[in-house]
């Protein structure tokens, strides 16, 4: 007896059938980027555990071939490529160096897959400095702005030669996007895009990469990446990267920044993307491993939330996984 309530929202929630069709939300295959760690090792040498990022590896190089062939199989929107080099030094040179280990992995790569799934390479100097930092250093151990543009044009030009079709600059430089654009247009590149971390946060989820690509960091990096208080200033450096040329801008990490997310979406004339970073992956693993969380379920609901608040892709490190699970 319960004729007075007309509107009974549980009706389009009565069987499995139905919710699948009235989902507002839909995460396909074509709309992830996973993240790929590539080691200086032998190049049929073993695959490297990263021991808090369980499942994901620093690959040899004939690995991250055979597993970029595989995602491009599965139908994957992209992949977002990431050296580990075996050698570092004060301005990152193994970072504009052909023979280095992201630039002869992203050309083993590409001519792996062709343009199946885009590739696209990771222009920050971190990986390759020895003191960690996403830039150079002037003389009192800051990070020096303008000196870095100069290393990240030489970097752009360095991953497109290698075959990068887009590439993500994640070093949180002011004027990042405008130099390395102006490089790549100089250099007659203008089919090379531009992946700007526009939004990205000083964040302590950043933590299991970090081990993933041995970094030699000491100290922080509040100088050049945001404050996590701050959610006008994440929208206001995503307009800046859009006027400056950004194809695509992003917000990372992401669910623990779902509102900038969906800030940037509404202001956005570009393609807004999500990257649920290491920290994110490494706290559902670590809970579905003491059988604490669902894991199917967690992910599923991870990633189903940053494309509902706003994100356009989404990298993550279960992206093959998830597109196994929408394919079946
Ligand atoms: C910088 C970079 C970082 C991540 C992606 N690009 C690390 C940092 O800013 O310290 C983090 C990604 C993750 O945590 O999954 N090259």
């Amino acid at each position: 007896m319960s004729t007075a309530i007309p509107i009974r929202p549980r009706r389009l929630r009565q069987s499995a059938a139905m919710r699948r069709l009235v989902s507002e939300t839909r995460v396909h295959a074509s709309q992830l980027v996973l993240p790929m760690f590539v080691h200086d090792g032998p190049d049929d040498g073993d695959d490297r555990p990263v021991s808090s990022m369980p499942g994901v590896v620093q690959h040899s190089l004939d690995s991250l071939r055979r597993a970029a062939a595989e995602a491009a199989e599965a139908g994957l929107g992209g992949l977002m490529l990431f050296g580990v080099p075996a050698h570092r030094d004060a301005t990152g040179t193994g970072a504009t160096d052909p023979a280095g280990i992201l630039n002869r992995a992203t050309a083993a790569v590409t001519a792996e897959v062709g343009d199946a799934v885009v590739v696209s390479t990771d222009l920050c100097l971190d990986e390759f400095t020895d003191h960690g930092h996403c830039g150079v250093l002037d003389a009192h151990g800051s990070v020096d702005n303008d000196a870095t543009l100069v290393r990240y044009a030489e970097m752009a030009l360095a991953q497109a030669d290698a075959g990068s079709v887009l590439l993500g600059l994640s070093g949180m430089m002011d004027g990042q996007v405008m130099a390395v654009r102006e490089a790549l247009d100089g250099a007659g590149r203008t089919d090379v895009a531009t992946l700007a971390y526009a939004a990205k946060y000083a964040s302590a989820f950043y933590g299991p990469f970090r081990e993933a690509v041995d970094s030699q960091l000491q100290g922080d990096r509040r100088s050049y990446q945001l404050d996590p208080a701050n959610a006008r200033e994440g929208v206001r450096e995503a307009a800046l990267d859009v006027a400056e040329g950004a194809d695509i801008v992003m917000v990372k990490p992401a669910l623990p920044y779902l509102d900038v997310l969906h800030q940037v979406a509404d202001a956005s004339p570009v393609p807004v993307w999500a990257y649920q970073v290491s920290g994110e992956y490494a706290m559902i693993e670590a809970a579905a491993a003491n059988g604490w969380i669902a894991r199917e379920a967690a992910i599923t609901e991870s990633v189903t939330s940053i494309v509902r608040a706003g994100a356009d892709a989404v990298l993550t490190y279960w992206a093959l996984e998830i597109a196994e699970w929408s394919s079946r």
